[in-house]
This record gives structure tokens, sequence and C-alpha cells, in this order.
């Protein structure tokens, strides 16, 4: 039997470059097509031709531009398998550089799927990376204990300071979220990984080739990019701390995320490409566990032995959410993935790599002022 060859569109960036590592270790032969955008790449190591130097030199490298002519096409030469990663991935740059974000989550996929659905090729599985940013607020029980799919905060009550959400019978306490939540995407990157996400699934089913959304959360770990002010929080706070500086803390720091380790992620593509499972699905990746922002930022600071506390700004980000944390069951039960990894040991381990990577550039204070003058922090 041909081996298995997978492309990884993205497979340049954080989470690509380790599913890379997975699929390699693997056995599948594995092909690299990344456009190596300098907002992501341009603080990192790179070799004399731009790549990442921590990009395995296993995997065959195309270096190009989904939204090209030819592109795609070109690069899905001898592959079975399609792990699609590439994409803009700021969600407060999303909701200024809208163009450029709807071209590069949605227009990527039209072309990618048209190429599917109108060339002769081999791609047999198909997993694209979806997020949960699409849900906006998780899961909800209210007083009687019955699930609610809560409505975002009104600017009012943000306005007022009342972070937690309530309903009539009174305050809502957060449960894990499930793949049957109502999707209320809340930012230009949310609407844009739901629509792609939609594409793939309903083109996937037409070409009969099986296709599977992953859902993930925040996800951290080494090669994360240090500098870029838009993603990745415990990179930021990161940092932040390396500069001497306290993590800048949005609300009142007690919103709940899931932070799932970027091997956790890289596995569960891997398992997914690598099961012969007949499915048209989505599934959320995440730890399981929430954990406040706060929590993050003082579990950061104590492991990178600095006396600093979070600076909580009591000001709110237009389109942030609450509180969302992962139900993973449904992975776990369809495709037997192993359990996720555990929190401090993942941190220390994303903090000893900061320590040997570049030394981090702090744009966060920029980012703020461009996020205040565009009324998107308030
Ligand atoms: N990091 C997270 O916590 C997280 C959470 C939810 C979803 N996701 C999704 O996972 C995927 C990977 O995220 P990441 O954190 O590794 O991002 P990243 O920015 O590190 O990597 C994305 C890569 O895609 C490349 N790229 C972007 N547009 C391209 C295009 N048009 N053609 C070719 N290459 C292009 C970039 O150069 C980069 O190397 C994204 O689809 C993102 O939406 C990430």
């Amino acid at each position: 039997m041909a081996k298995k060859h997978v492309l990884v569109t993205g497979g340049a960036g954080f989470i690509g470059s380790h599913l890379v590592d997975d699929l390699l270790g693997r056995g599948f032969e594995v092909t690299v097509l990344d456009a190596l955008l300098p907002q992501v790449h341009a603080d990192g190591e790179l070799d004399e031709h731009g790549w990442p130097t921590y990009l395995n030199p296993a995997a065959r490298r195309i270096k190009g531009n989904l939204l090209d002519d030819g592109v795609f096409e070109a690069a899905l030469d001898g592959v079975t398998h399609l792990a699609h990663l590439a994409a803009s991935v700021g969600v407060g740059q999303s909701m200024t550089n809208i163009v450029d974000y709807t071209r590069n989550n949605v227009m990527t996929s039209a072309i990618m799927l048209e190429v599917l659905s109108k060339c002769p090729h081999t791609v047999e599985r198909i997993a694209v990376a979806s997020s949960m940013s699409i849900y906006g607020e998780g899961e909800y029980r209210d007083a009687d204990g019955k699930r609610v799919a809560a409505s975002l905060r009104t600017r009012e009550q943000l306005q007022d300071k009342a972070w937690e959400l309530e309903n009539a019978g009174g305050a809502l306490e957060p449960i894990p979220t499930s793949e049957t939540k109502l999707l209320e995407p809340a930012s230009i990157y949310a609407v844009n990984k739901r629509d792609h996400e939609e594409m793939f699934l309903a083109v996937g089913r037409a070409l009969d080739i099986p296709t599977v959304a992953l859902r993930l959360f925040n996800a951290y770990g080494s090669r994360q990019a240090l500098s870029n002010p838009y993603t990745g929080v415990a990179a930021i706070f990161i940092s932040r701390l390396l500069n001497d500086q306290p993590p800048l803390v949005f609300e009142d720091g007690e919103q709940k995320r899931d932070f799932v380790h970027v091997g956790d992620v890289a596995n569960a593509f891997a398992t997914v490409l690598e099961s012969d499972k007949r499915v048209w699905d989505v599934f959320n990746v995440g730890s399981g566990n929430a954990i406040t922002v706060n929590e993050i930022a003082r579990t950061l600071a104590r492991l990178l032995h600095k006396n600093i506390a979070p600076n909580v700004l009591e000001e709110y980000r237009i389109g942030d959410i609450r509180h969302c944390f992962a139900d993973i069951s449904k992975l776990r039960q369809v495709f037997d993935i192993a359990p996720p990894r555990d929190f401090e040991g993942g941190m220390q381990e994303l903090i000893d790599w900061v320590r040997v990577a570049k030394k981090p550039v702090d744009k966060t204070e920029a980012s703020l002022s461009e996020l205040r003058s565009s009324k998107l922090v308030v």
C-alpha cells in the first residue's frame, strides 16, 4: 500500500509544525504549504529561505499562498490526506481588518474546495482547524439545573462591569461546552471559522471525503508567536513578565478558559487523520479543565520566579465572552484520544522553551492603544 501523504496547510505555524512532527513520527509522508506570513514569522529564528528553524527537515516544503492561483492544486500532487490549518488568527485584529480576514480565512476555503470538486486529486480524508470562538459564550446551567445557551452580554451590562451572566432566574453557572451548543460567533475571526467549518463539511460530504472539523480551545506550547499581540494569552503573559511588566487582564480576570497543550492538539489531528472512521462531524479539542485568566497570570509569574501581580484593567474587549471551556467526551469516545497533559507541566515546558527562544518584543501596549482607538476596548 502506498504511504499516506498529508498536506499540512499552515504547517510552518505554531500548531501546524507540531502536527508535522507527530505525523512524521507516525510514518506519514508530509508536505507543508505555508505563505510564511510576516506577522507570524518575522520575529522567529528563520533559515536562509525564510522558514522557521524549528520546522522538521523531513517534511517537504512549499512556500505559497492558498489565495494565489494554482498553488493549492499543485501542492496536492500525491496527497492522500489534507490538514487545513492556515489562517489569520487574531480575534481583535479581525474586527478591523475584516476584508483581509475574510479573504484569508473564508476565500481560501472556497478556493481549496473548488479545486477538490473540479480537479483530479487523491485526497481521501480531511481535517480542518476550527475554533471554540464560534460558540460565542460557553454553555451554562440555570438555578434549576437546566442547560442554557446564554446570549452575549449587552454593552450596558459590560459598562456596569456586571461581568457574570444571569437570566431572570438569577446567576448562571458555567459548565463544559459541548458541540451541540448553539453557535453565536462574536468576532469576524469566529464568523470566518464557522463559515470555513461548514463549507468543508458540506463539500466533504458531497464529495464523499470523510471530513472532520476540530474546534480547538486555547492552545499553548513551544513555537507560539511570542511577539504577536493578537494571539495566545499564555505567550503574551510570558512575554510581559520577561520584560518585567504585569500581564494585562481584561474585566476582573475571573473569566474561565480551557488551555490545551499543543501536543494534545497535534495528537487529535493526527489521530483523526490516521483513523479510517467515515465521519463528517465537529469535535472539541480542549483539556476539559477550566482555569481563570488570573490563575494563568499567577501561575506563570510563579513559574518564572517573578513577583508581579496581573494588572486587572476592569475594561472589556468588544466580542470577548465570559466563560468557555470544553466538554471533550465526544472526541474521546469516537476516536479514543489519550487524556490531555497536565497544565502546570505544560506551562513549565512553555517557559523552558521561551527562556532559550529569541527574546520576545513586547507589543501589548501598542496593540491595546490600537484597540482603544478603534473603540474595541471600552
Ligand atoms: N492557537 C490557538 O489557540 C488556536 C485556537 C483555535 C483555533 N486555531 C486554529 O488553528 C490553526 C493554526 O493556528 P496557529 O495558532 O498555529 O496559527 P499560526 O499563525 O502560528 O499558523 C498559521 C500559519 O498559516 C500560514 N498562513 C496563513 N495564511 C496563509 C495562506 N493564505 N496560505 C498559506 N499559508 C498561510 C501562516 O504563515 C502561519 O505559518 C488556525 O486555523 C487557527 O484558526 C488556533
